[in-house]
């Protein structure tokens, strides 16, 4: 125990962060996917480890190396993640839903690989939206949304911060190609339930992590 080395701002405070998209199982050959990288969700968690915090990271599947001194735990579908998530929420302070969850799934799941003379179309399900049931069950716990908007932006944003219950969340355009889901550098707009609108400049994804952390860290020693 080195007593030269400073308290670090998240110390004895756990994160649960989401990542990276999700896969929706059509048949053992083919899924329903997004362009999520999990580039912003792992800088989320490596950003958050080095400020102290006890992190869980539940990811999605990505090309990216798991961050150290993380509790990960890896996840294919919507339906995974959302089980993952409610296992590990009543022991968390924090939860930041970076994860680009897929809203629909295949309505049924066929065991043999689907054959184009009998199937035509497949029908969707509505997978279950799990930051809202967070935000019904919050008790205290500091929740964190993305919204990824093409347009409209900050208007989705704070219909998504009220419906859900979150105390901030995150805006990204996507579909541009600096702050789009594969990029290393994103532009973002932070805002809170206060109101308050935080619009960065283009930073990395690992200083967008900082200053979304930041805020956080505000909010922890406001109340
Ligand atoms: N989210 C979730 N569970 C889902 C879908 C989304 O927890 N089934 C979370 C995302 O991780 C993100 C936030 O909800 O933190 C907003 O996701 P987004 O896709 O931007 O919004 P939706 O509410 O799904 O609405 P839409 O896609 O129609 O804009
Ligand atoms: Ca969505």
């Amino acid at each position: 125990f080195d007593k030269s080395e400073k308290p670090k701002p998240l110390n004895g405070k756990k994160i649960l962060i989401t990542a990276g998209p999700t896969r929706e199982a059509i048949d053992p050959f083919r899924y329903i996917t997004n362009y999520s990288s999990g580039k912003m969700g792992y800088a989320l968690a490596i950003e958050a480890v080095n400020l102290g915090a006890q992190v869980t990271l539940i990811s999605g599947p990505t090309n990216l190396e798991v961050p150290k001194n993380v509790n990960y735990y890896p996840i294919t579908s919507a339906t995974q993640m959302h089980e993952k998530v409610i296992e590990k929420f009543t022991d968390t302070d924090i939860v930041i839903m970076a994860a680009a969850v897929s809203d629909y799934r295949p309505k049924d799941y066929s065991k043999n690989k689907l054959k184009k003379e009998t199937f035509n179309s497949i029908e969707l399900a509505k997978n279950t939206d799990i930051l809202m049931e967070l935000g019904k069950n919050k008790k205290g716990k500091i929740l964190v949304g993305f919204a990824a908007e093409s347009i409209n932006l900050k208007e989705y944003a704070l219909e998504k911060l009220k419906k859900k219950n979150l105390d901030m969340i995150v805006v990204n355009e996507i579909g541009k190609e600096e702050s789009g889901f594969n990029a290393d550098t994103n532009k973002i707009a932070i805002i809170e339930d206060n109101g308050i609108i935080e619009e960065l400049p283009l930073l990395t994804k690992s200083q967008c992590a900082n200053e979304i952390l930041k805020k956080i860290i505000q909010k922890i020693q406001q109340d």
